[in-house]
């Protein structure tokens, strides 16, 4: 079995470890067979927050010399190929939460017709909507066709469709323009496109680099675009709500000093810049808030049920899906050879916000 790991202490260093042959599976355990996964700034993201959030904690790695080395969560898809379970029998087919590995030996517990939750010992305390996986051949309608879109965006625009709930439910914190930080990125995007699909909504500006200006503009669902370079041209008499996925505290601590007292809100949501300033003396603090989209998701499931949730944010993501069909394109790369070659650039940012990177197994 061969898993792909990466130095906690400097994760564009990475190394493909085989870790010997699967032990038999012991009662109460099914090993799946990892087939395809996404990959996006999201994930190196998973490595930046991986002691302050715990993703390292997920999927221990494997080997005697593993000390210092860690494995970053993807979400992707994967076939049960043993099982001790009845209830989770070889054939069925997941999606969640997996390790860039061949294979993954599960505890499936709360066993239902459309679901199960991974009740390793070692996730007990993880959140609980990266324990879940669901059973997709038990969904009406279920199709491999849409596997690729599923995995790569539905995480990230779920986070989306909970940002515009959480601004819309805040009245959008009294401000009369929404600027997203980071606009490339696929979060960013997904969050631009619920926004314009609401006509409560204030007007939304998104912010890029200046390489990837085109790109933002040519979306045509942000009202206006500009570069991190040219902040200064908005206008700081509109009160605003920021919504950062860049972590760039440079950055914003010249659009919070720029914007003073109109700065009426700042949702720190991501960290694509995580190589940039991590603390700035103008960051307004006080308006300031950290974002945690499985925090939020758990609220409302609680207000809403799970069918509740899954009803509301569903359409939100097929519609987001299809969109992106405009734009994103699909990059395969094969096996964990593949992915060995792209972490690199990942990391550096190097990859064009219109590349969909999936890696297949
Ligand atoms: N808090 C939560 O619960 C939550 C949930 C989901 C996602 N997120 C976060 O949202 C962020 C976006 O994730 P994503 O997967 O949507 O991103 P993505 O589509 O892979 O975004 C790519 C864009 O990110 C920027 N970028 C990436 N790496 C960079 C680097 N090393 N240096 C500078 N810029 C870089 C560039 O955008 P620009 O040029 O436009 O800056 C690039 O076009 C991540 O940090 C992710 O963890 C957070």
């Amino acid at each position: 079995m061969t898993e792909f790991q990466i130095r906690k202490d400097n994760f564009a260093q990475h190394r493909l470890v085989d870790v010997g042959s699967d032990q038999n599976l012991t009662p109460g355990e099914i090993r799946v067979k990892i087939d395809r996964f996404g990959y996006s700034a999201n994930n190196i993201t998973y490595a930046v927050m991986g002691d302050r959030l715990a993703y390292w904690q997920f999927f221990p790695p494997h080997g005697s010399d593993a000390e210092g080395w860690g494995i970053l969560p993807v979400w992707g898809f994967a076939d049960v190929v043993d099982s001790n379970i009845a209830d989770v029998p070889v054939g069925d087919r997941l999606f969640g939460y997996f390790p860039p590995a061949d294979h993954l030996t599960m505890e499936p517990v709360h066993v239902t017709e459309r679901s199960f939750s991974d009740g390793a010992s070692h996730r007990a305390e993880l959140p609980s909507g990266y324990n879940l996986y669901r059973r997709v051949n038990a969904e009406p309608g279920y199709s491999r066709d849409g596997d690729n879109e599923r995995m790569l965006l539905f995480p990230l625009h779920v986070t989306s469709f909970c940002l515009w709930d959480v601004l819309q439910d805040n009245e959008w914190y009294g401000a009369e323009r929404v600027v997203i930080l980071s606009a490339s990125s696929k979060t960013s995007i997904g969050l631009a496109y619920a926004l314009e699909d609401d006509e409560n909504a204030p007007p939304v500006v998104g912010v890029t680099s200046s390489r990837n200006l085109g790109f933002v503009e040519g979306l045509g669902s942000y009202d206006d675009v500009c570069s991190y370079d040219d902040l200064t041209s908005l206008d700081p008499s509109i009160p605003t709500a920021i919504v950062d996925m860049s972590g760039n505290a440079e950055v914003l601590g010249a659009l919070h000093k720029h914007l003073g007292d109109n700065m009426r809100k700042c949702v720190n949501v991501g960290l694509t810049h995580w190589d940039g300033a991590r603390s700035d003396e103008n960051i307004i603090a006080e308006r300031s808030e950290f974002f945690f989209a499985p925090g939020h998701i758990a609220k409302r499931i609680k207000e809403w049920g799970p069918a509740g949730f899954d009803h509301k944010s569903g359409a939100f993501l097929i519609q987001a899906a299809t969109k992106s069909r405009a734009w994103m394109k699909l990059q395969r790369l094969d096996g964990l050879d593949g992915l060995a070659h792209v972490h690199a650039d990942m990391c550096a940012g190097n990859i064009a916000p219109d590349q969909g990177v999936i890696v297949e197994l």
